[in-house]
């Protein structure tokens, strides 16, 4: 049976282009966040607290908004009111950039799918950082903890990746509880050649070199493409242990689109049910081979495709796609069926 929001808003949402509804979305949540009276509506959707503590942090559930979806940290109160048990913004990169040409997401009902090539379209650590203080002065930080997902801006060349990194690191510490490498959008080209183990350790050491100075030492999670052959996992999981590395969220997007009928298909990184079944089987294999926690995400639409992932060694979930099918009450009905 549809929920609410499958029968009443997501047609609506439907009826625009994906990116216009997306911007519709953030935009109403940002509103949201500046009222008290929209936060205690958003929060008729919570699900019931499952607390958990992981890298040093505590989550009153292990569900969390993955990386894409608020790129700009504009709607963090909003969030958390939907009942998020952590949030993760970005990516974000050291310039701000406009991303690529539109259209650049595509929605595929029939395969529970989405096609993007946004390109890091965001507004730049300086511009965030700016915004993130200003939310906090605002007392409307949120308690859950708050991920910041920085990435390599496009102007800049895979040699002066780290500095790039480097510098998004710095400006957006002080705001972020872990913060995540993404190494692995398929959008930005060269990104992923950071996943080869000598670029990866030389990223690592760097950022790892700043993470654990300072008064409040930074968690460092990794995330991971799904198109890595067994080889590379191996390598890459290699780099991470040898570099402190506290977590690996599994996986992003994957060009890998054999699911999708030729007429449908359009250049970019798939998600939703088609990358389910891979990204849990990447889930599985980190666990088997690791002890860094996973944090699973890709096609992620009901209880039962999150017990999978858990089952498989999760110890956090995050969702996308699944967010934008079902809607809020997707977490609900995860957590009554966990
Ligand atoms: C439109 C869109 C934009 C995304 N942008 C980002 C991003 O900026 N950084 C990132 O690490 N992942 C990004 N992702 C990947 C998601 O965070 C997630 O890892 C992936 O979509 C798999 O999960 P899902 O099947 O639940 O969507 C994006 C995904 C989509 C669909």
């Amino acid at each position: 049976m549809k929920n609410g929001y499958e029968r009443f808003l997501r047609p609506l949402l439907f009826c625009f282009n994906a990116e216009t509804a997306h911007h519709l979305t953030l935009e109403l949540l940002q509103k949201a966040s500046h009222f008290d009276s929209a936060l205690r509506l958003l929060r008729s959707f919570q699900p019931s607290s499952k607390p958990k503590t992981l890298f040093g942090l505590t989550f009153p559930n292990p569900i969390g908004l993955a990386a894409g979806l608020d790129k700009n940290g504009i709607a963090l109160p909003a969030w958390a009111a939907l009942g998020f048990g952590f949030i993760e913004i970005g990516t974000v990169t050291a310039k701000a950039q406009p991303g690529s040409p539109k259209p650049r997401i595509f929605r595929l009902p029939e395969q529970q799918a989405l096609i993007n090539r946004l390109g890091f379209n965001n507004d730049g650590a300086d511009a965030i950082a700016e915004r993130l203080c200003a939310v906090r002065k605002s007392g409307r930080w949120p308690t859950v903890p708050v991920g910041i997902n920085i990435g390599k801006s496009g102007a800049t060349s895979l040699e002066e990746a780290t500095n790039d990194y480097l510098y998004s690191f710095r400006m957006l510490r002080e705001f972020a509880d872990y913060i995540t490498l993404n190494i692995s959008s398929p959008n930005t080209p060269g990104l992923r050649d950071l996943q080869e183990p000598e670029k990866l350790s030389q990223l690592l050491n760097a950022i790892g070199n700043e993470a654990g100075t300072g008064t409040a030492p930074k968690p460092l999670i990794v995330k991971i493409s799904p198109d890595l052959s067994g080889a590379e996992l191996t390598a890459i999981l290699a780099v991470c242990e040898e570099n402190g590395i506290s977590g690996i969220t599994a996986t992003n997007t994957t060009l890998d689109h054999s699911s999708i009928p030729p007429q449908l298909d359009q250049a970019g990184g798939l998600s939703g049910a088609p990358l389910e079944t891979k990204s849990t089987a990447f889930v599985r294999e980190i666990a088997a081979q690791s002890t860094i926690p996973v944090i699973a995400s890709g096609g992620i639409f009901h209880a039962q495709s999150a017990r999978e992932k858990f089952r498989a060694g999760a110890a956090l979930i995050q969702l996308y796609t699944g967010f934008v099918y079902r809607g809020p009450q997707l977490l609900r009905e995860i957590m009554d069926k966990l």
